[in-house]
């Protein structure tokens, strides 16, 4: 028997990557059902070559009876209707950040944690896009050596912003005068140190999820994050360019070693070569990439990395699908 599964927000940028996600990945669905706004209610999408209608997202289809159903509709939505499908039984894994630092819901990145979702039905949070990466990349390092203090800063595409920041940075790459209406400033030729809202104290909300994200998955709190996030002219794929310190003091060799062992990391390092990630050549891939691996020159603990990933892949839309597999794989 396959799976039923729902999408919300199936006509947005993250919504119709995971409805390729699903195809593409195999995942045997027996029916399918799609969900938006008013806006594009009645509109046609594809799915294996059959046409799905997109359903009007409501309280009461919410209620129907669902194995999964994904939410990447913004966080209002996940807060209005992702407890009522919980409610009525069904698993709803949210995109948004609205639940993720919910107590009791878990927080899931498949090669890191997958365990918090045993016997667990309701709802999971899937990550923040840029903590998804580097949680990826740093908890098979964190487990050797225990990670002290995080330092990273991101260069994150547009594409993280939905669907209508790509037509704005497409705009404005055709003509400079195109009007920003998604950003506070002009993204192309151009990178903005700000993505969602400030805080009082001065890092912004993205920034925050950063820092509690990491200590829920890693399941320690004492870990030190700082971070600041930016946002670049590029379109899809997130870079982070990560300072950490260890505990203990780590060896490069065993450092490369485990990250080329480490699920779901490809470690693309050989500078002298010009090999090194950059999202233009990762995009549309579900892998997270390392490279420019290197010691810090005065503190020995210390190393400096940089990771890129599909924001909407992996940073998402892939997460969430790895998810229902995880899940059903221990059933
Ligand atoms: P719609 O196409 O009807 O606007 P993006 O992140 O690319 O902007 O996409 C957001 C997604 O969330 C779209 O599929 C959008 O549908 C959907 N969405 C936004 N607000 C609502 C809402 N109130 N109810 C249902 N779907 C919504």
């Amino acid at each position: 028997m396959g799976l039923s599964i729902g999408v919300v927000g199936a006509t947005g940028a993250v919504g119709r990557k995971v409805i390729e996600i699903l195809k593409e990945r195999k995942v045997p669905i027996e029916k399918l059902r799609v969900f938006a706004s008013a806006r594009s209610a009645g509109e046609k999408l594809d799915f294996n070559g059959q046409e799905v209608t997109v359903e009007l997202l409501t309280e009461e289809v919410m209620k129907d009876k669902f194995d999964y159903l994904l939410f990447s509709a913004g966080g209002g939505v996940s807060e209005k209707y992702a407890p009522i499908a919980a409610e009525a039984g069904n698993i709803a894994i949210d995109n948004s950040s609205q639940w993720r630092m919910t107590e009791g819901i878990p927080l899931v990145v498949p090669e890191v944690n997958p365990h918090v979702l045993k016997d667990y039905r309701g709802i999971i949070a899937n990550p923040n896009c840029s903590t998804i990466q580097m949680m990826v990349a740093l908890a098979p390092l964190h487990k050797r050596y225990g990670i002290k203090r995080i330092v990273v800063s991101t260069y994150q595409a547009v594409s993280g912003s939905g669907h209508n920041a790509i037509v704005e940075l497409e705009g404005q790459m055709r003509d400079a005068e195109h009007p920003n209406q998604v950003y506070p400033k002009k993204i192309a030729a151009n990178c903005i140190p700000h993505i969602d809202v400030f805080n009082e104290n001065g890092f912004t909300k993205e920034e925050l999820k950063m820092v509690y994200e990491t200590q829920k998955i890693l399941e320690d709190n004492t870990i030190e994050v700082n971070a600041t996030t930016v946002r670049i002219p590029v379109f899809y794929g997130h870079s982070e360019s990560i300072y950490l310190e260890f505990k203990e003091e780590p060896d490069l060799k065993e450092v490369r070693e485990i990250l080329e062992n480490a699920p779901g990391v490809v470690v693309l390092d050989n500078p002298a070569n010009n090999e090194y990630p950059t999202p233009l050549e990762t995009a549309n891939t579900d892998d997270t990439y390392v490279g420019r691996i290197r010691r810090d020159l005065y503190n020995p603990k210390a190393l400096s990395l940089w990771v890129v990933a599909d924001n909407l892949r992996k940073g998402a839309a892939t997460n969430a699908v790895q998810i229902i597999e995880v899940m059903e794989a221990m059933k």
